[in-house]
């Protein structure tokens, strides 16, 4: 595996490997990777020639009191994960190879409406700083596929709507939520978990599959599922962020008439915030 920090050797590699005709797969992450980011280099392998894995701890994504500086950066150990499931490009580069300008100035690309919701409106500016970033990414690597995970849900729908809206020459593939035996979904963040509330996490999990069987079960009364899921939590001693029933495009609440559902929640642990998610059709 090659690894790059800066973007005009990423590109002159690549641009080799264009002309040879091969298609590039792209995998953007922020690192301390698990099983779950290796799927996606695994999923990328799949149809690409060549897969590039970024690994950046994205500053404009994070908000004022987020996790930015506790971020878990283990690049030693990443990249030694990456070459075991044979990633061929590695790309790393620092603060200032990827915002020379400094982060107040930097252009920005914005997805409205769409990000006023869920993680949207708990962090506000943050999916302003995924979008940015990842055109950044897309145009430094300028992949014929890029794969993102399925966990983080509505990164996956703004990332499409961008990539429609704005007409970028890239395939998105979407991976399944890859998760922890009892269900917790794999994430960077799970280190902050406490040894005693890792066996209670899973209620997140477990309440997400729960109002799925409820609505198939034909109930429509979706408030009260989710004040029925947010009682089960908090009993569990976390606080929730937002437990919703939404329609699985717009992201917008769901209407009793929506067919296509995705429950969402996030929830506040001691020391980590936990996202999760599950997607159906209504029959
Ligand atoms: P990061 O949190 O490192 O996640 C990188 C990719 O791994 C994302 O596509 C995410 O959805 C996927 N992923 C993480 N945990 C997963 C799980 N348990 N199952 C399936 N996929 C999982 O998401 C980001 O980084 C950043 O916002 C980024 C897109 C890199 C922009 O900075």
């Amino acid at each position: 595996m090659q690894v790059f920090h800066h973007i005009t050797s990423l590109r002159e590699s690549l641009k080799q490997d264009r002309l040879a005709g091969k298609r590039i797969g792209f995998v953007p992450t922020m690192g301390n990777l698990h099983a779950a980011h290796l799927e996606l280099v695994k999923t990328a392998q799949q149809t690409c020639d060549i897969v590039v894995c970024s690994i950046f701890v994205n500053g404009l994504q994070f908000g004022l009191n987020e996790d930015w500086d506790k971020y878990p950066r283990t690049f030693q150990v990443d990249s030694q994960k990456l070459r075991d499931v044979g990633c061929d490009y590695l790309f790393h580069p620092d603060d200032r190879e990827m915002y020379p300008n400094g982060l107040d100035t930097q252009t920005r690309v914005i997805c409205p409406t769409m990000t006023d919701v869920l993680c949207g409106a708990s962090r506000p500016g943050h999916f302003e700083g995924v979008t940015t970033v990842v055109s950044k990414l897309f145009n430094i690597v300028q992949p014929d596929e890029a794969v993102f995970g399925l966990k983080d849900y509505q990164q996956l729908a703004v990332i499409r709507r961008m990539v429609e809206d704005l007409c970028m020459p890239v395939e998105i593939t979407a991976a399944p939520i890859h998760r922890e035996d009892d269900g917790l979904a794999m994430s960077s963040r799970n280190g902050f978990i406490t040894p005693a509330e890792r066996p209670k996490v899973s209620v997140l999990n477990q309440c997400l599959n729960w109002v799925r069987e409820q609505v198939e079960a034909g109930r429509v009364d979706f408030d009260q599922l989710q004040q029925e899921a947010c009682a089960t939590i908090e009993a569990q001693g976390f606080r929730i962020d937002y437990f919703s029933i939404s329609d699985s495009k717009t992201l917008q609440p769901a209407a009793v008439d929506d067919m296509q559902l995705t429950v969402l929640g996030a929830m506040f642990t001691e020391g980590a915030r936990l996202i999760d998610n599950l997607s159906f059709e209504r029959s």
